[in-house]
This record gives C-alpha cells, sequence and structure tokens, in this order.
C-alpha cells in the first residue's frame, strides 16, 4: 500500500424504505480521493455498491438519482417478474429470485411510477460503472456485478435475451458484458471476497459492514433450488460463488448507537461483554430493513424478545451482536446445503474491529475467523484487480499470492458455541412467530 484516501457522500431517503444517491455525489467523491492519492496511477481498478439503478438518456446525462441496493420500494415489481418470467424460469436463467434490491425491479418501477422518465432511458448502468463512465467515456461492466441485475444469465456469463424479452427491457440499454481481469472491476462482495483473499472453495468472506455477508466460491456453476442464497459469478474468469446478505448487521449497531443509545461503539461493546453469552435468554431479530437472507422479505421488522427487569443496556448490545451472528449463521447453513464446505472465514467491515463481536460469530458459526492485514475490503480487490488488468499479476491467485496477508485468528469459545448452538435453535423460532404480526 503506497498511499490512500477517502471520501465519503450523502444517503437520501425520500419516503420510508426508500434509498438514494446522486451519482455526481460518487463522481465528486471518486476524484477528489484521486486528487488526494498524489500517485502515477498503473491501472486504475473499481469497485461500488452493487445493484443500483442509474437511468441515462442518449447524451448519458443522468435522468434521477439512483435507486440503490437497500431500497425496498419494488416489492410488486418483484411479483410481477416472477409472474412474468415464472419464479423456476427466473432461477434457471439467472440463479436467482427477484428481490427488491436487485436491478431489474427497480427499472419496473420506474416504468409503472415514473413514466415520462422511464421513456427517456437510453442506457442503464450500475454505479460503480457510471463513474468509469465519466472518468473514461467507457460503457462497460463485470459479470460479477451484473450477476445482481437479475438479467444476467450467471451460468453463462452473459444478458439474458430471455428474461429481457419476458421484462419488456431492451438489451440494447445495457453495457457490454466483461470478465472482472478484462476490466479491472467487481461489484463490492466480490471484490471484497478478493481482497481477503477468497478466491477458491475453502476459505468465507463474512462480511460485517451495513450489511452482512457470508460469502463461499463455488467449485462450479450451481443455484440453490429455492434461490435462498445469491448465487453470482466471481471475479476470476469462469468462477462463481454463492453468498447470503443480511441488509442490518453492522447497521444494526449503528442504529443503536445513534437512535438509542448515543454512546460510543467501544463503550457500548465494552458493557456488552459484561454479559453471559446468550444475555439471560434475550433475543435481537436484527430485520430493521427487511431481510434478504433467508426470508426475502422487505416487510419484516426486528424486535427484541425476551426481556426482563435485569436486563439494561448492555445486555441489549450483547444480544443484538448475538442476534446478526445468528442471522449469518442462517446464510452459513444454506451455503453448506449448497456443499459449500468451510472452517475458516476471513472476516470484514467496520463489525470486525470489534474483538468482542468477533469472538461471538466466530463461536456462533463455529468457525476459525481471520483478519487480513489490509482493511480496504473491496477497494483492495478493486486494486487487485487493477493490478491483473494492467499485466502486474497475471492472474486473481497470483495477485492474491503476492499481496493478502493474515493479521490475526480468532477461535471459537467451545462453552459460547454450545450456548449460540441453543440460541440459535430459539432464533429460528422468532421469525415465524412475529411474521403474522406484521400482516396485521
Ligand atoms: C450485495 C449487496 C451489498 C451492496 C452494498 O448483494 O447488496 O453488498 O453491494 O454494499
Amino acid at each position: 500500500m503506497l498511499a490512500r484516501a477517502e471520501r465519503g457522500y450523502p444517503l437520501s431517503i425520500p419516503q420510508p424504505g426508500w434509498a438514494e444517491q446522486d451519482p455526481e455525489d460518487w463522481c465528486d467523491a471518486a476524484q477528489s480521493a484521486l486528487d488526494d492519492l498524489s500517485v502515477e496511477a498503473a491501472s486504475i481498478g473499481l469497485s461500488g455498491q452493487m445493484h443500483g439503478l442509474v437511468v441515462l438518456d442518449g447524451g448519458d446525462r443522468v435522468l434521477r438519482p439512483a435507486i440503490l441496493w437497500n431500497d425496498q420500494r419494488t416489492a410488486a415489481e418483484c411479483a410481477e417478474i416472477e409472474e412474468r418470467v415464472g419464479l423456476a424460469r427466473l432461477i434457471e436463467l439467472t440463479g436467482n429470485r427477484a428481490l427488491p434490491g436487485f436491478t431489474a425491479p427497480k427499472l419496473l418501477w420506474l416504468r409503472n411510477h415514473e413514466p415520462e422518465t422511464y421513456a427517456q432511458i437510453r442506457h442503464v448502468l450500475l454505479p460503480k460503472d457510471y463513474v468509469r463512465l465519466r472518468m473514461t467515456g467507457e460503457h462497460a461492466i463485470d459479470a460479477a456485478d451484473a450477476s445482481g441485475t437479475l438479467l444476467f444469465d450467471v451460468a453463462r456469463r452473459r444478458w439474458s435475451e430471455e428474461v429481457c424479452d419476458a421484462l419488456g427491457i431492451p438489451t440494447e440499454w445495457l453495457p457490454p458484458a466483461h470478465e472482472s481481469t478484462e476490466i479491472g472491476a467487481a461489484g463490492d462482495q466480490a471484490a471484497g471476497a478478493l481482497g481477503v483473499g477468497v478466491v477458491e472453495p475453502g476459505i468465507l468472506s463474512v462480511v460485517l459492514g451495513t450489511s452482512g455477508v457470508v460469502f463461499a466460491a463455488l467449485p462450479e456453476y450451481r443455484a440453490d433450488p429455492q434461490a435462498r442464497l445469491h448465487v453470482f459469478c466471481h471475479a476470476a474468469p469462469g468462477s462463481w460463488h454463492a453468498m447470503g446478505v443480511m441488509l442490518s448487521a453492522a447497521g444494526s449497531l449503528r442504529w443503536f448507537r445513534d437512535e438509542v443509545a448515543g454512546e460510543s461503539y467501544d463503550e457500548l461493546t465494552r458493557e456488552a461483554g459484561e454479559w453471559p453469552p446468550g444475555a439471560e435468554g434475550l433475543l435481537f431479530q436484527p430485520y430493521l430493513a427487511g431481510e434478504r437472507t433467508p426470508h426475502a422479505d422487505p416487510n419484516a421488522r426486528a424486535a427484541f424478545v425476551g426481556l426482563s427487569l435485569r436486563h439494561n443496556r448492555g445486555s441489549m448490545v450483547r444480544a443484538l451482536l448475538e442476534g446478526v451472528a445468528y442471522g449469518q449463521r442462517d446464510s452459513l447453513e444454506l451455503l453448506r446445503e449448497l456443499g459449500a464446505e468451510a472452517d475458516v472465514g476471513r472476516v470484514s467491515g467496520g463489525g470486525a474491529r470489534s474483538p468482542l463481536w468477533l469472538k461471538i460469530v466466530s463461536s456462533v458459526l463455529n468457525v476459525t475467523l481471520e483478519r487480513t492485514a489490509a482493511e480496504e475490503g473491496a477497494a483492495f480487490g478493486a486494486a487487485l484487480l487493477g493490478g491483473v488488468r494492467a499485466g502486474i499479476f497475471a492472474d486473481v491467485h497470483e495477485a492474491v499470492a503476492a499481496c493478502v496477508r493474515v493479521r490475526d485468528r480468532i477461535e471459537p469459545d467451545p462453552g459460547w458455541a454450545a450456548v449460540y448452538d441453543e440460541g440459535y435453535a430459539r432464533f429460528r423460532k422468532l421469525y415465524p412467530a412475529l411474521r403474522p404480526l406484521e400482516d396485521a
């Protein structure tokens, strides 16, 4: 690592459940971070949030704010897609089911709700690919990010004419699709996994970011028949991965800190550490923004269940950290059903800074967790892809061997793991018990 620079940009929530950003903000942030780096670039690798919809007119002008990966407005359009294509055929063609975060339902939402904007669309891009367009004038996408559009034939690594036809979406709107190594780019999960060295089966990528992910490289293309996991192209040419995605992982702790506790993360996790595993029966269901894996339910909600007079703030934080870990376990169980075995996970994301949380996650998943030396996540993976693209590394395997180092290791605690096996069994009963309340 020679230099690093970072910029943030705002998020807009115009209505409950919506999430938008102004693509201009990404370009300004990227340019200003690049200006700060003052290094001569041999190549620029790109990564970014997946699934977001950027719509452009014939002159490449942005038509409206981007609709993001965690936006939940498209439940009706998801039903429309599964109806038009047929759920079984959709899974066969794309490896996935229609989830509100994915790109295709957002396009249908625009057609249904903003027909004037829809009528002007000539190009569709994902967030990082809009930044590329502005930097290079090129329309392009990689197979990894394209997998999250629901318009991509993930097994054959090309746009699906059949899905686009069934949905009435012109394929001319879509950018040419390449392998990640050909254009030095991947969506944040594939790039993040590469950045922690997860390019082959056997090691998981475990992410405790705003969203929470358990990710495994697959030995070959393989879709979950019920599509409870996402199956996408990975960053190495001709490789695939499966992952479970929780919408509120470290995002749950941020919410608790900002909206409930008003205390620092360090203080909150210190208080949580004073409670025994299981928090004396207190459970947290982390579905603050609805949930993807395993329920695919934008209307699911969060809950604390089992409060007693003895419980206090620290116990609520403890239950929250454990509830997120149980959500990760849901994804791991599904990955195991799909045949992805692993007893080591490389962990990244803001939540990975907490030793307590890592010990909880390691014990709930019963896997050893490893932290790598570089903390840049997807940006680090993007830099490796940029290096492959420029010919500095022969392929992603060589890039990983040259650049990814394990910094420390967290082992499961056998005593905690036993408590958490019981806790997880209780956690699994929460959602079916609470779901009818949301309908009411
Ligand atoms: C993956 C996903 C998130 C976003 C935002 O499916 O939705 O990882 O890419 O980080």
